[in-house]
């Protein structure tokens, strides 16, 4: 008895040390890393924008800048319903948080307002990410410790930093994307859509520029690297490909650019307030027109502003306002932004590489109405010239 229990009680000191081992080894979330994602059999992959929600503590947080008659039975869990609602008629391929996804001024903890935010994203199954804006930081969390919390919930795809560049990188929340062909096609095992997302920081700390932060000179170069990166990969055998894959760029505060636009020339949407960039530009639009693959950019941060507007052959957009409890105009709907990208059919109905990238919103009205649809980019677009290496 005495001999066999003490050979128990190793044994199962030996599967508790094996198996706190494994538990620590395990990559978190296995299932959602290994995903990989690829256009769909229509040939089209479709993305989500949600821009500031701004969640709070849920039924107990009122909403801001609703008509007077909307005011009583409002709360953060609009936010909620919108969410589900949008993510019910959209059906997208990927949800993309594109920061203030909590208001940390009037959080009381952090992680249960980042759950109760992602929720309808988790419960629909889809890959989602995040990345974060200036309030997301101002409650429990530091921005490293919400990004690491952010990567460990269900079925999301968001990483505090690339690997290969977390030692030199700025911020925290900087990641890329690839998006493959079609099943069964000829570039199922190439990206043909790169989505980068990055981390635009909260407010600046450097002596004499006063204000918001920017996409750092480090941040440039890892996307600038990752963007050759990919064009290798794409040019090369097997199936080697011309120029570059477009690519998609979302952060949360626009760049010095976005004040370009106004309503009369923006190409659809408003601006209703001004730009609230960083008081100095740090050249990112400059890298990312000099890079060539990146066709459009996608902010949140002003959320009366909803406007895409093309500048040298940049898309510069704003989601628009997602949140209740964020600021915005009463009677002006809150809203999302949708992104397609469809692919060329060519060789024997064969999927092949992208063809067009368009936009529309969504808005929170009774039918979620669907505004402002316009094309971002073609493949027959001039100036699509293949970018040097
Ligand atoms: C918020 O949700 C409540 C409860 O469903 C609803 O009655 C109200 O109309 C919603 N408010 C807005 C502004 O959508
Ligand atoms: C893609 O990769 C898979 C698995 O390695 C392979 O079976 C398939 O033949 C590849 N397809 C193409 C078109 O390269
Ligand atoms: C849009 O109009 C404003 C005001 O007239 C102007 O300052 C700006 O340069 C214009 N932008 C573009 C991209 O044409």
């Amino acid at each position: 008895m005495a001999d066999n229990r003490r050979r128990l009680t190793l044994f199962d000191f030996f599967l508790l040390s094996a198996s706190l081992v494994c538990l620590c080894l395990a990559p978190i979330p296995a299932s959602a890393h290994r995903r990989k994602l690829r256009f769909g059999v229509d040939g089209e992959f479709k993305i989500l924008q949600v821009a500031d929600m701004h969640f709070a503590n849920g039924a107990t947080t009122r909403c801001l800048d609703v008509l007077p008659s909307q005011k009583a039975h409002c709360s953060d869990l609009n936010t909620t319903v919108f969410m589900s609602r949008v993510i019910a008629a959209e059906k997208p391929d990927l949800i993309v948080f594109t920061g203030d996804n909590i208001f940390g001024f009037d959080v009381k903890d952090a992680v249960k307002s980042l759950n109760a935010a992602f929720a309808p994203a988790i419960a629909s199954k889809i890959p989602w990410v995040a990345i974060l804006g200036n309030h997301d930081q101002q409650s429990t969390l530091t921005r490293q410790e919400l990004m690491k919390h952010i990567v460990k919930l269900p079925n999301t795809l968001s990483q505090v930093n690339p690997p290969e560049a977390a030692h030199y990188i700025d911020g925290f929340g900087n990641y890329n994307l690839q998006i493959h062909g079609a099943a069964d096609s000829s570039l199922q095992n190439k990206s043909v859509l790169n989505l980068y997302f990055l981390d635009s920081g909260d407010y600046s700390s450097v002596p004499y520029m006063e204000g918001y932060d920017w996409v750092k000179t480090s941040q440039q170069f890892w996307f600038d690297h990752t963007s050759k990166r990919l064009q290798r990969e794409y040019n090369k055998k097997p199936n080697p490909q011309q120029g570059v894959a477009p690519g998609l760029a979302y952060f949360h505060i626009p760049l010095p650019e976005f004040w370009s636009f106004d309503s009369k020339n923006a190409t659809k949407g408003v601006r209703q307030e001004g730009t609230s960039s960083a008081s100095t530009n740090s050249g990112f639009f400059t890298t990312l027109v000099a890079r060539g693959d990146v066709k459009s950019v996608f902010v949140g941060h002003d959320h009366v502003n909803d406007f895409c507007g093309k500048l040298k052959g940049m898309n510069l957009c704003y989601g628009g306002g997602f949140g209740y409890h964020a600021y915005g105009k009463a009677g002006w709907e809150r809203r999302a932004r949708v992104v397609v990208a469809h692919l060329n059919k060519k060789r024997k109905g064969k999927w092949e590489n992208v063809k067009s990238i368009r936009t529309w919103k969504r808005l929170d009205d009774q039918h979620l109405s669907v505004i402002d649809d316009q094309v971002l980019w073609s493949d027959s677009a001039k100036g699509s010239v293949a970018p040097r290496l």
